[in-house]
């Protein structure tokens, strides 16, 4: 995301001051507390709140994985809701390749169907359940990109925060179809 929305030269940066090398290589796994210098690291760099690196990383990896991990993301759904009733099964898949994962649970819950046609929105709370900590910026981030990839507008609510002492976050999200497509 750096180098293509900013520079190498800042990613060299971001990279050198995460005390980690510049290169990270596809597939392999590396510790959380890597990933946490790096976000540490770019949001001195760039000026930005930790939590809006991580929504900025959301948003971005869902354009990413659409076109890396093409094969994958087609099978996922058209809508958001229904995109996000399937990420436990692209989660399973990965896990295939890559033993160490431990991914986080996603559950949808709809409360309105809504009306593409009426333009009323379809209205769904996703539950989220990780064994880390702090990321729910980044599922944030990433609902945002689910919804331009179907494209969706979408409005985004967290009514319930792991940080509180709560065993999971729960958004409450609400997309109507982009008026131009
Ligand atoms: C082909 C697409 C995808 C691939 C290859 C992929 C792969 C991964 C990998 C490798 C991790 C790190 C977990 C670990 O190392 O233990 C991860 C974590 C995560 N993924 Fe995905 N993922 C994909 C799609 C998605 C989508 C579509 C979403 C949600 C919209 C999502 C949400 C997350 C979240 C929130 C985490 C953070 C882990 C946590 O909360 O504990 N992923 N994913």
């Amino acid at each position: 995301m750096v180098t293509e929305m900013f520079s190498e030269e800042i990613w060299k940066r971001i990279s050198e001051k995460a005390g980690g090398d510049d290169v990270y290589v596809a597939m392999d796994p590396y510790p959380d507390e890597q990933t946490l210098k790096l976000v540490m690291a770019a949001s001195d760099v760039l000026e930005m709140e930790p939590a809006d690196v991580l929504k900025a990383f959301g948003k971005w990896w869902i354009g990413f994985a659409g076109t890396e991990y093409k094969s994958l993301l087609d099978m996922a759904g058209s809508t958001s809701s229904e995109f996000m009733s399937n990420v436990n099964e692209i989660h399973a898949r990965v896990g295939h390749l890559m033993p160490e994962l431990k991914p986080p649970n996603f559950r949808v819950e709809e409360l309105e169907t809504g009306s593409f046609d009426d333009h009323l929105p379809s209205v769904f709370e996703l539950h989220y359940f990780s064994t880390r900590d702090g990321l729910f910026p980044m599922v944030h981030g990433m609902l945002e990109g689910v919804a331009d990839s179907c494209g969706e507008d979408v409005l985004i609510e967290h009514l319930v925060h792991s940080s509180e002492g709560n065993e999971r976050d729960i958004y409450r999200v609400s997309v109507t179809k982009k008026k131009n497509r």
